[in-house]
């Protein structure tokens, strides 16, 4: 490596792109979504909301929110081939792989596939957004041998979304607090997937390509599939103090505690945690029963005191979505579908101002002479 050359393993502290999308404000700690801070944002706005401000760059009025609300309902039908490529997956597909199918299947339906205008774009990113929650809740659905469950037009986006993954139609509350958790999932600068979903759309390559991809970024553990690893973890444990022995069992093993810790803010609490753990407290309020609540702080003292590390929204959105009777192999597609309004923005962003990424190595391999008139090593 020459001297400019440094190596930063994980690409931790690259500036990979310019955007005016988000940024991690880490001095003010705050989350800018187009110049708003997202916190801010998701105590009174919704979700539609936050997907006008992406896709068109301000927040709309009420006749803006509702054509963009028809249009997207207009979008909720996937073509009916899809359901029978979810009824050939093997039964113990998880949703996330039969979601990376579903929008990867999308592209061969899509007329001007290799248009990647503005409008084109844009158009596309609003298909998806009708057409992901429909594919989320149905191929889980089909894969687990249960009758698809339609969309219901005469429901709010949200509450659409939940009532196809749950069958059932939220109470107003609940339709609240799954609204605000999309909101919190809808964007957040430069993780994994979003990198990925850029890196694709470099070469030209499609929405749905930068999608499908980032649907495989966002499945790992370390990314999106912590809110399920969470979730397992608190099942498994059940109460307070088997919570604490299983979290310092795995503290003592040097595993990594999902749904702690961050790249960019691993010495603060996620702002977007504290708003579902908000969100917690008034499930568990309702309830009357604060179990859940109560192992989530005892874990968090745990972490500060043994690591120093805070929750992210993974380890509050978790238990939220468990006290909605939410199925737990959803809950990463959940997060994909809110982020898909981020991701498409990202990709429209690069498809207009576009160079190829294509970054270099440090080879720590050796060099070897190949005699090619012997062939010998
Ligand atoms: N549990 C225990 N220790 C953790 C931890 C966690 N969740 N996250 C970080 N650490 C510790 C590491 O062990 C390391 O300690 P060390 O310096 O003593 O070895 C230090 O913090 C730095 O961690 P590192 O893995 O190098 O940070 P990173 O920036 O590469 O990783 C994450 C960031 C998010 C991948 C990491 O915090 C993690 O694995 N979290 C759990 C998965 C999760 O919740 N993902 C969702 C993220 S939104």
């Amino acid at each position: 490596m020459g001297a400019n050359e440094k190596f930063f393993p994980g690409l931790d502290g690259v500036i990979a792109a310019e955007t005016k999308i988000s940024f991690l404000d880490t001095v003010q700690s705050e989350i800018v979504i187009q110049g708003y801070d997202l916190i801010k944002l998701s105590q009174s706005k919704e979700y539609l909301d936050i997907v006008h401000l992406l896709l068109e760059e301000r927040l709309p009025d009420s006749a803006e929110k509702a054509t963009l609300e028809q249009k997207l309902k207009s979008e909720y039908e996937i073509p009916s081939e899809l359901l029978n490529i979810f009824k050939h997956l093997p039964e113990n597909t998880h949703p996330m792989d039969g979601l990376r199918t579903g929008i990867s299947a999308l592209a061969g339906y899509d007329s001007n596939l290799d248009e990647r205008s503005l409008s084109v774009n844009k158009n596309r990113a609003y298909q998806l957004l009708g057409k992901v929650p429909n594919i989320v809740a149905n191929s889980y659905r089909v894969i687990q041998k249960l009758e698809p469950i339609r969309s219901n037009e005469s429901l709010s986006y949200s509450a659409n979304f939940f009532y196809m993954i749950t069958g059932r139609i939220p109470t107003p509350l609940e339709e609240k607090i799954f609204d605000r958790s999309l909101v919190l999932y809808s964007e957040h600068e430069m993780p994994n997937s979003t990198f990925t979903a850029r890196v694709i759309a470099s070469t030209q390559s499609d929405l749905y390509g930068a999608l499908t991809g980032a649907v495989a970024s966002l499945k790992g553990n370390l990314h999106g599939g912590a809110n399920e690893a969470v979730m397992y973890m608190l099942n498994e444990a059940g109460n307070v103090e088997k919570f604490e022995e299983l979290l310092e069992t795995k503290l003592f093993k040097k595993e990594k505690i999902m749904g702690f810790g961050h790249r960019v803010y691993m010495k603060k609490m996620d702002p977007r945690a504290l708003m579902m753990k908000q969100a917690l407290k008034e499930l568990c309020d309702l309830k009357g029963d604060h179990t859940l609540y109560e192992m989530c702080e005892a874990g968090e003292r745990i972490m500060e005191r043994e690591k120093g590390i805070y929750p992210n929204l993974d380890y509050y959105a978790a238990p939220v979505y468990w006290m909605l009777g939410i199925p737990i192999p959803l809950y990463t597609p959940i997060f994909f579908s809110a982020r898909t309004v981020g991701l498409s923005a990202h990709v429209i962003e690069q498809h207009s101002n576009n160079r190829l990424f294509r970054p270099r190595v440090h080879y720590t391999g050796e060099r070897r002479v190949f005699h090619s008139t012997t062939g010998e090593l």
